[in-house]
């Protein structure tokens, strides 16, 4: 049984954090190694199933790599609770869990597009600890433990130096219910598009996550991620000196659903052009709510004016 930072006596208590943490980190990697050996096995013979919606996909990797994570995890920590994207909550209460994507970028995997990873997060008394995010098709692996740096394949990793948004190349992405809120999530990224020098939509949040804290991007904003899509990437962001919020630079809230991301340097000037972009994102939804209930209403009128 595994009870973090109690011991009080001299040093001790750092030596038994640190063999603890070691452990975790330990049983993390392995757990993202056995995900990404499925990762690439499967890559070839894909077979894909629909889940919310018909653009919300499921693979057999996405439920055989959290699988193996599970497995890994439970044998080394019987006790500790688990999150998963595709098996849920564990009913138990712990103060330790662990949040999981077995596969984020799914779609980009049913593709064969080449972007996507697992990521695993350990959280303890509801603060993640220890995260990894690992790319098994490129062997990239991102870690990161609270309070001792964030890391690229093994190597300290810093967020970019990037000043002004004018000099930015930022990501974003689209949840799943992109089709019915296309023009609130499309007017973020057409204000955006006006202030920065590129805006990227790669398919994979937690590799977003990992670019900003590696400085391949400055900055990184999404609505209605999960915490598994997000736990381990923030805490690796924020251990490479980046920053990490809610949209409106409020403390994160990793089920808040409104993650906002930068180099720190940049953040303001994202909020802010958040905040501004809103009340035109909400009109033009409201907009075109309303001319949907209006087709749906009036059909033949309709109908009549397309012939
Ligand atoms: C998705 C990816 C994608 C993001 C979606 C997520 P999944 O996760 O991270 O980049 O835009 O909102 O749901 O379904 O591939 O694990
Ligand atoms: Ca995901
Ligand atoms: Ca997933």
């Amino acid at each position: 049984m595994i009870i973090i930072g109690r011991w009080t006596v001299g040093d001790s208590s750092h030596i038994f954090f640190a063999i603890v943490t070691n452990e975790i980190e330990q049983v993390a990697l392995r757990a993202a190694r056995a995900a990404g050996r499925i990762h690439l096995k499967r890559l070839s013979r894909i077979n894909v199933n629909r889940k919310s919606n018909s653009i919300d996909l499921v693979t057999e990797a996405d439920q055989e790599s959290e699988a193996a994570i599970l497995d890994v995890i439970h044998r080394a920590f019987p006790t500790h609770a688990f999150l998963g994207e595709e098996t849920g909550a564990t009913r138990h209460e712990s103060d330790h869990r662990w949040i999981v994507d077995p596969l984020d970028g799914t779609t980009n995997f049913a593709h064969g597009y080449p972007q996507f990873c697992v990521s695993i997060a350990y959280e303890h008394k509801g603060h993640v600890q220890f995260g990894v995010v690992y790319d098994a098709l490129k062997k990239e692996t991102f870690t990161a433990h609270r309070g001792r740096g964030a890391h690229f394949n093994g190597k300290p990793m810093r967020v970019s130096t990037c000043d002004f948004l004018s000099a930015a190349l930022l990501q974003t992405g689209f949840p799943y219910d992109r089709r019915e809120r296309r023009r609130f999530y499309m007017y973020f990224w057409e204000a955006f598009m006006m202030r920065v020098q590129g805006v990227r939509r790669t398919g994979a949040a937690a590799l977003d996550l990992c670019y900003v804290a590696a400085g391949r991007a400055d900055g990184f904003w999404e609505f209605g991620l999960k915490p598994w899509d997000v736990a381990a990437g923030a805490l690796i962001v924020e251990e490479a000196r980046g920053r990490v919020t809610n949209m409106d630079g409020t403390p994160l809230d990793l089920a808040g659903g409104n993650i906002l991301a930068s180099n720190g340097r940049l953040h303001d000037q994202m909020i802010e052009t958040l905040g501004e972009a809103r009340p035109e994102a909400e009109r033009r939804h409201a907009t075109m709510l309303a001319e949907e209930a209006a087709a749906q209403s009036d059909p033949p009128r309709i109908a009549a004016r397309a012939t």
